[in-house]
C-alpha cells in the first residue's frame, strides 16, 4: 500500500446534552466562558458548554497536555476571502472555526449540535467538517429547499414522495453543511454552491460552483436515529477509517 492511500483516521463523538454539567465550566477560557453567559437558552449553554469543554478534553488526551494547554483560534474562510479580496467584513465579533493552536496544534476539529446532540469530529492534519440536524417539520419547505438545493438536489428531491421529503431535505443539508464546515467557510460558503449526493445513494460530494471548494473530500453520513440528520465531511482524497464514540463512552470522558 502506498502512503497516500493508506486509510486516514478520524474520530467522531457523540454527547447528550445531560452530559452537561457545572463541572465542565473549568474547562471553558475567559472568551468561552463570556459566550457562555450570553446565551439565555439553558440548552444552548448546555450544547456550547458540551462542545467545548469535549474538544479540550479529546484534544488534551491526543496531544499528551493539560487540558488548558489546548488552545483554539477562531477562524472564518469566509469573512478572509473578503478582507483578501478588499471587501468589507460582514461581523468582526470573533467568530468561525474553532482551529486547535498551542499544545494541540496539528489536530483538526469541528463542533456540531442540534436538540439534545452534540458531536465532535478529529482528525490530524486534515480539515474535518460536522453537522447533526434536527428532522423538523418545516412550514415552507419548498421555499426553504428553494434557497438552500442546488438545481441539480431539487430536481432530485422534488421528485421524491411527499412523506420523504423532509427526512431527505435534512439529509441533504447536513452532508453540505459538513463539506461548508470542514472547509471553514461555513454557510456563508453558500449551500447553493454545493451539490452532494441524494440521501438514499451513498454520501459524495458531487460538484462545488464558482471555486473555493475543496481539492478532495471524503463524505459520510452519521447514525443518530431517525429524528436526526447527521453527516462528516474529510478533506482527504485517502481512504478513511472512522470510529465512532456512543454517548455513554462520551459521558464517561466527561465524567474524567
Ligand atoms: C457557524 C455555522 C456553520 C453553524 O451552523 P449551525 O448549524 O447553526 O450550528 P452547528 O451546531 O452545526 O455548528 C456550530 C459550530 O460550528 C463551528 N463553526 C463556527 N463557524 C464555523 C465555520 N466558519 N466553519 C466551520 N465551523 C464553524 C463552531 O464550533 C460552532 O460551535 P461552537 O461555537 O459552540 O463551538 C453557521 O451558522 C454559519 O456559517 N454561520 C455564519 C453566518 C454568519 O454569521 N455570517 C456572517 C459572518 S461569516
Ligand atoms: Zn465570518
Amino acid at each position: 500500500m502506498t502512503l497516500s492511500s493508506a486509510p486516514l483516521e478520524s474520530t467522531v463523538w457523540w454527547a447528550h446534552t445531560s452530559a452537561a454539567s457545572e463541572r465542565l465550566l473549568r474547562l471553558l477560557d475567559s472568551g468561552e466562558l463570556a459566550r457562555q453567559s450570553r446565551f439565555r437558552l439553558q440548552a444552548d449553554r448546555d450544547r456550547h458548554l458540551l462542545g467545548r469543554s469535549l474538544a479540550r478534553l479529546v484534544l488534551a488526551e491526543r496531544a499528551g497536555c493539560a487540558p488548558e494547554k489546548v488552545t483554539f483560534e477562531l477562524r472564518c474562510l469566509s469573512c478572509e476571502d473578503k478582507s483578501r479580496t478588499g471587501a468589507e467584513r460582514g461581523d468582526d465579533a470573533p467568530h468561525g472555526k474553532p482551529v486547535p493552536t498551542g499544545a494541540a496544534q496539528g489536530w483538526e476539529i469541528s463542533v456540531s449540535h442540534s436538540g439534545e446532540w452534540v458531536a465532535l469530529a478529529l482528525a490530524r492534519e486534515v480539515a474535518v467538517g460536522v453537522d447533526v440536524e434536527r428532522v423538523s417539520e418545516t412550514r415552507d419547505l419548498a421555499g426553504l429547499a428553494g434557497y438552500t438545493l442546488s438545481d441539480a438536489e431539487q430536481q432530485v428531491w422534488s421528485a421524491l414522495p411527499a412523506e420523504g421529503r423532509v427526512g431527505a431535505f435534512f439529509g441533504y443539508w447536513a452532508r453540505k453543511e459538513a463539506l461548508l464546515k470542514a472547509t471553514g467557510l461555513g454557510l456563508s460558503g453558500g449551500l447553493r454552491r454545493v451539490t452532494v449526493s441524494p440521501p438514499h445513494a451513498q454520501a459524495r460530494l458531487l460538484s462545488w460552483e464558482g471555486g473555493g471548494g475543496p481539492g478532495a473530500a471524503w463524505l459520510s453520513d452519521l447514525d443518530r436515529g431517525s429524528e436526526y440528520r447527521s453527516a462528516l465531511a474529510v478533506l482527504t482524497d485517502r481512504p478513511v477509517q472512522l470510529a465512532v464514540h456512543p454517548p455513554e463512552h462520551t459521558a464517561d470522558l466527561l465524567r474524567g
